[in-house]
């Protein structure tokens, strides 16, 4: 039976890459956008020569849990099943505490931890009737280890991990594997966006003193959703360039 995976913020960065690793593992990917984003995602799906057998558009707001349910509802409907999910929408809203407005607490809070409740929910249940299931969110670096002007995002992404080891408790006896993956400074625009001199000296202190190449991150994505990691739960696999060891 085809094997199907969705991701979130398909387009993105980290996403495009995962998409693509995902495909070339033979997943059909439904590859998803924020609504407004339609002509863009159209584009990028154009870019990559994808077919409609390989990677199928799908518009969610990953912020909205009625949203949410009402369309994965429809998803499941069309495609029967989702063997494997990727939680990796998220967006930055850096900046110092005292300075941080309750929009940029929340925004970050909404789009990078909420949404795992209202994606995940949706199609939990089916995953543990069918069984052998994936679940993959991205965490982050700083998520475990903290970062200077990410109080909000740190917050957001440490969440992802303990929501990972607890869905990983529930979903075992099914074989649903819920792990996560905590990327270090990835070559994508959310890490461009950093002033050159800050970036500059957080290079510096990463080991390997290079950003990770988005395939890199994608790559543990395919391990973790390939059938070799059937034994592999509740684990956050750091791609950081030794920048934090835990
Ligand atoms: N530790 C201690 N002090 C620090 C610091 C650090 N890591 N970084 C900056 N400071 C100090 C500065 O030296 C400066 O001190 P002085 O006032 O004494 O000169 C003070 O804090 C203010 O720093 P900035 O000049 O940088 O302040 P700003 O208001 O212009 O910018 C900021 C603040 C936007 C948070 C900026 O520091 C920044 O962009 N930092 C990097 C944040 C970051 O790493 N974001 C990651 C984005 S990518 C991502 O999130 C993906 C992923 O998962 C890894």
């Amino acid at each position: 039976m085809e094997k199907k995976a969705l991701v979130t913020g398909a387009k993105g960065g980290i996403g495009s890459a995962i998409t693509q690793g995902l495909v070339d593992a033979g997943f059909k990917v439904i590859a998803t956008y924020f609504p407004s984003g339609e002509s863009k995602a159209k584009e990028w799906f154009k870019e990559n020569n994808y077919s409609d057998e390989q990677v199928r558009l799908f518009p969610l707001d990953v912020t909205d849990a009625a949203y949410c349910e009402e369309a994965l509802a429809t998803l499941l409907q069309e495609e029967g099943n989702i063997d494997v999910l990727v939680n990796n929408a998220g967006i930055t809203r850096d900046t110092t505490f005292k300075r941080m407005t309750k929009e940029q607490w929340h925004d970050v809070i909404t789009t990078n931890l909420n949404s795992l409740y209202n994606v995940t929910h949706p199609l939990f249940s089916s995953m543990c009737e069918k069984g052998n299931a994936r679940i993959i969110n991205i965490s982050s670096v700083n998520g475990l280890k903290g970062q200077f002007g990410q109080a909000n995002y740190s917050a957001a992404k440490a969440g992802m991990i303990g929501f990972t080891k607890a869905l990983a408790a529930e979903g075992a006896r099914f074989g649903v594997t819920v792990n996560a993956i905590a990327p270090g400074y990835t070559g994508t625009p959310m890490v461009e966006a950093i002033k050159p001199e800050v970036l500059d000296s957080i290079k510096a202190e990463i080991p390997m003193k290079r950003l990770a190449a988005p395939s890199e991150v994608a790559a543990s994505v395919a391990f973790l959703a390939s059938d070799a990691a059937a034994y592999i739960t509740g684990e956050t696999l750091s791609v950081n360039g030794g920048l934090y060891m835990h």
